[in-house]
């Protein structure tokens, strides 16, 4: 999903959040690039991004500064982080391009049941991952990304495409739509739709109780 692509699908969700002052959670956020390119012209109450890299988050503090948001950046993982939040506290929640590094489905469900928690009833949470085919195994999912990259990443170098690839056999863990459904059910979430999709990357909206839709 580009990144353009994944900057509209996001702005048609949060233009129909009810109400229209947001309080967000971004897990794995990054240099919260996203988030300012959809939210800086929207009323944000308060901001708390976690992510395991200082670096990043001091970039997310450089570019979120300016909007003079309540802004709270927690370095760690988030599995250990969510716990301490408080409940039905955040109306916005975010995961983009992190959850598929937890290797094992109990640790996402865990994670899925906080976010569910955390969130307001009429809240709205974006999961955006890598995802895998029903009945796919890791080791094919593998070999279809491999044949895949080889074919589009032609502008690396041999060495570095190496590296690539060795990140994404080692990390990345993609769940099926399904289970990511059933996890996002299990949670307590009243729904969860599947916007957009493509042969690697799927865009995925939970509902808390109340749909805003
Ligand atoms: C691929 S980047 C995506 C960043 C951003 N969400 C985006 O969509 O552009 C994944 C981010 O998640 C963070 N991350 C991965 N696992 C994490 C964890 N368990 N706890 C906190 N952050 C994590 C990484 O440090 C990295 O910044």
């Amino acid at each position: 999903m580009k990144h353009q692509e994944l900057e509209c699908e996001l702005s048609l969700v949060v233009d129909q959040l009810q109400p229209s002052e947001v309080s967000i959670l971004d897990l794995g956020c990054g240099d919260a690039w996203l988030i300012e390119r959809v939210f800086r012209d929207r009323l944000v109450s308060r901001f708390i991004g976690i992510d395991l890299s200082e670096p990043a988050l001091d970039k997310a503090d450089d570019r979120l500064k300016p909007l003079g948001w309540d802004v709270e950046l927690l370095h760690g993982n988030y599995e250990e982080v969510l716990p301490a939040l408080e409940s039905n506290s955040i109306n916005f929640l975010l995961a983009s391009y992190s959850m598929h590094h937890f290797s094992d489905s109990e640790t996402k469900q865990r994670i899925l049941n906080e976010c569910r928690r955390i969130l307001t009833e009429e809240g709205v949470m974006v999961l955006v991952d890598i995802y895998c085919r029903e009945k796919e195994s890791r080791e094919d999912y593998m070999l279809r990304f491999d044949d895949f990259a080889k074919r589009e990443y032609t502008v690396l170098e041999p060495d570095d495409f190496e590296i690539v690839m060795e990140h994404i056999n080692g990390y990345d863990f993609p769940e099926s739509l399904s289970m990511l459904g059933s996890m996002a059910e299990r949670a307590g979430f009243r729904s969860s739709t599947c916007l957009f999709s493509d042969d690697f990357h799927a865009f995925l909206r939970l509902d808390g109780v109340t749909s805003v839709s």
